[in-house]
């Protein structure tokens, strides 16, 4: 079965990448200069010509503040983009599997968000997401769209690689303490998406439609500093204590507003596919050992 990766040079489309292949299937991984997805005539031209059996789109603007400056280029990419692979899955009846974020939600609700949670994005990088996802409901019926949250992994760039960095250069760091989620480790997003994958090549079809999947258990910006500090330190990645201290997201204001509370709600793809959510502490550990 061949599959199409699109961003396969992203953090989550590297890890896909290798998933895929690992498995045996036969990898299309075409990053941003093998496939533009804002160039509609390029999308229709380059699916027509590889004919993949099912799509996975992990191509995204991912730059949540300069969104707010870059517009065009955000809803270019994340809203059109989505729609371009979308029109061309449809034409050719292949199935799409794309990737959605948490900051679709304002983060105004004190539970994990489900999947029937009303959106709210706060910022341009949130709202284009939401708008890619749903040119992707009203383009194409066999879509599955995985929101996910706080991406890390040892690919690309991310808050651990940025702790580690920034844990190396000072002996003190401020951190927002008061903005819950749950880290999602690339890989294991990457590991999801491709027993999606297995389950469509074994039944043809897939329960199609929008499902979360984020790391437990729910923490904050500065608990996941400080377990990224303190297995640093065990495993030698750093030779000296980082202190950290908790700060409000009041105290440290950025260009793009980001949730309070962006924790999602598993259950709906664990009972459809039987698929846990991962420990991100457990993934952490694996991330440093590979960093090392
Ligand atoms: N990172 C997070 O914390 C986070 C959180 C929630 C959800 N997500 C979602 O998870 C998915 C994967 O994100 P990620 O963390 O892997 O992001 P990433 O590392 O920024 O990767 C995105 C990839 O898309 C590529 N790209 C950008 N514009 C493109 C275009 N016009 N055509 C083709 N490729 C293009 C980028 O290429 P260049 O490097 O050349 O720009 C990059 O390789 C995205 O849908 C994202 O919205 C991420």
């Amino acid at each position: 079965m061949k599959i199409l990766i699109t961003g396969a040079q992203g953090q989550v489309g590297k890890e896909l990448t290798y998933v895929a292949k690992e498995k045996g299937y036969d990898v299309i991984a075409a990053g941003r200069t093998d496939l533009d997805i804002t160039q509609a005539q390029n999308v229709k031209d380059y699916i027509n010509h590889i004919q993949p059996d099912i799509v996975i789109n992990a191509a995204a603007y991912t730059a949540v503040d300069k969104a707010e400056e870059e517009h065009d280029l955000a809803y270019a990419i994340n809203h059109h983009g989505a729609e371009n692979i979308a029109r061309s899955c449809e034409k050719h009846h292949i199935p799409l599997l794309h990737i959605s974020t948490d900051y679709v939600f304002d983060g105004s609700k004190t539970e994990p968000y489900s999947e029937k949670d009303t959106v709210s994005p706060l910022g341009i990088y949130g709202e284009s997401k939401w708008q890619g996802e749903e040119a992707i409901r009203q383009t194409l019926n066999n879509h599955l769209i995985l929101r996910v949250a706080w991406v890390f992994g040892a690919q690309g760039n991310n808050f651990v690689k940025t702790m580690l960095r920034l844990g190396k250069e000072r002996d003190e760091l401020n951190v927002v303490a008061d903005q819950y989620g749950g880290p999602s480790p690339a890989k294991d997003i990457a590991k999801t998406l491709i027993i999606l994958v297995d389950q469509y090549q074994k039944n043809k079809t897939l329960i199609w439609g929008s499902y979360h999947y984020c790391g437990t258990s729910k923490t904050t910006w500065y608990d996941f500093a400080k377990e990224i500090f303190e297995q640093a330190l065990e495993m030698g990645l750093i030779n000296k204590k980082v202190k950290i201290n908790p700060i409000t997201t009041a105290e440290y204001p950025t260009p793009a507003k980001r949730p309070g509370n962006s924790m999602l709600d598993c259950l709906k793809l664990k009972t459809t596919f039987n698929i846990e959510m991962p420990n991100w502490r457990d993934a952490l550990n694996q991330v440093l050992t590979e960093l090392k």
